[in-house]
């Protein structure tokens, strides 16, 4: 592949290990998609394609600021960026052809919106995902609550590549990869290095681990030093010390860190575990941090629910049916024809015995449910098939409240990891107005079928 502009080393500043931070909410920003020769493997350059040339951006804001963000398009195909678990307004959360219409290569897009809760969240478009994300394009939001608890505060991306010795990338979907657990990548990497060392300011730290993979399952333990979990997938939790805890693909884990001179982040999910990256910690133990002593509002209680078991299948009993109505997004424009780049190519998985429609089809499905706003929603989450899948709602949280083989403490989430043949039970009020997303994050597993919609009104 003939390479363009120059190559350059990246990110991890003055190579700490660190990502860099952009402040938002009190000012608006411009994130240009483009294509950026970067050294992943060393001495070799990879062609991503990045938001401002810069690997897994962070951008921080308060709760209660406004997140003004324009996504400038120069890559050679459209795009949009979905803010993964924020529940904003439907007009802002960058499904194409759902929600918006795509950004074409040239095109800004402007999002502006506040969102409502603290918590670690990430971006990525959400069309051509496993090319658009494999390639790179994703990045952090941090919404911080008013009063900062911890002396540091971390942000790890987990995300593997699918580049070859060389650091020429490999084909990102496999039919083989796409029908089992997903094509996984030969590069690991945290914040962009493997096995990186950074150096913790205090003992005292929060890290926010976020799942940026298309693929891999992470069983997350630590060694040398002590954690708590603090937040679910953002929502703060009952802290509880970690033992280990599955980190799916768009899962996020907050943990309240009492660093030793050395602490490892480990992987237990593979037969030898993995280190992803260790802390270092010089000094004295910090005092002045403090746990957030939340005791967060879980709703437990779903009144009257629409009770319904959702079936995460495999195998082909047909493509769901094609809305006859054309969709009226949120900025009242009508459309009624898709782009093949946001169908399922072939199809391996379904959603109540339904894919996600092939490019033979050109038009929507027709929703899995509507809602009236306010229904209270009982899902259950029934997995019928041999791998696990990371299931994603759109514009809303769920309760986990209960699970046939893993026991979760009482928590909050937009992501549930649903094991092979396990039954996830998941409340949620729905009450976001639009039209939103329902699907599984191994992203081959979403673009071969494990998707679908659902429509509050
Ligand atoms: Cu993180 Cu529908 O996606
Ligand atoms: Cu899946």
């Amino acid at each position: 592949m003939p390479l363009t502009g120059c190559m350059s080393v990246l990110g991890p500043r003055n190579g700490s290990g660190r990502l860099a931070d952009t402040i938002v909410g009190k000012k608006s920003i411009t994130l240009t998609a483009r294509e950026r020769n970067v050294a992943l493997v060393p001495g070799k350059a990879t062609p991503t394609w990045l938001y401002n040339g810069e690997l897994f951006p962070v951008l921080r804001m308060k709760q209660g600021e406004t997140l003004d963000v324009t996504l400038r398009n120069e890559l050679p195909e459209h795009s949009s960026i979905h803010w993964h678990g924020i529940r904003g307004p439907n007009g802002m959360d960058g499904v194409p052809y759902l929600t918006q219409m795509p950004v074409l290569p040239g095109e800004v897009f402007r999002y502006h919106f506040v969102p409502p809760d603290a918590g670690t969240f990430f971006f990525h478009p959400h069309c051509d995902t496993a090319t658009q994300l494999g390639r790179g394009l994703v990045g952090a939001l941090v919404v911080e609550e008013k009063q900062q608890t911890f002396d540091d505060d971390l942000v790890l991306v987990l995300k593997d590549w699918r580049v070859d010795a060389e650091g020429r990338f490999l084909p990102f979907s496999t039919p083989s990869g796409a029908s089992r657990a997903g094509t996984f990548g030969e590069w690991r990497t945290v914040n962009g290095l493997q096995s990186p060392r950074i150096k913790l300011q205090a003992s005292n730290a929060r890290v926010r681990l976020i799942n940026a993979d298309a693929t891999r399952i992470s069983q997350i333990g630590i060694a040398g030093g002590s954690a708590r979990v603090i937040a679910i997938d953002g929502n703060a939790v009952e802290p509880f010390p970690l033992d280990t805890w599955l980190l799916g693909p768009a899962m996020r884990l907050d943990l309240a860190l009492d660093a030793g001179a050395e602490t490892h982040l480990v992987d237990y999910f593979a037969p030898s575990p993995v280190t992803l990256a260790t802390l270092t910690f010089q000094g004295a133990s910090s005092i002045s941090g403090q746990t957030p002593s939340a005791s967060p509002k879980i709703q437990t209680e779903f009144s009257e629910p629409w009770r319904h078991t959702l079936e995460l299948g495999a195998g082909l009993e047909g493509n769901a049916d094609i809305s006859p109505q054309p969709i009226t997004l949120p900025d009242g424009k009508t459309i009624d024809l898709a782009d093949s780049l946001c169908l399922a190519t072939d199809t391996f998985w379904t959603l109540d015995g339904k894919a996600w429609p092939g490019r033979s089809h050109s038009t929507l499905p027709l929703p899995l449910f509507s809602f009236a706003r306010g229904q209270n929603v009982i899902l259950d989450l029934e997995n019928t098939t041999s791998r696990a899948h990371p299931i994603h709602i759109h514009g809303h949280t769920m309760t986990v409240l209960a699970a046939s083989l893993l026991h979760r403490p009482l928590h909050r989430a937009d992501t549930v990891l649903v094991l092979p043949n396990e039954r996830v039970t998941v409340g949620f009020v729905a009450d976001n107005p639009g039209n939103w997303m329902i699907h599984c994050h191994v992203i081959e597993h979403q673009e071969t079928g494990m998707m679908g919609w659902f429509r509050v009104s």
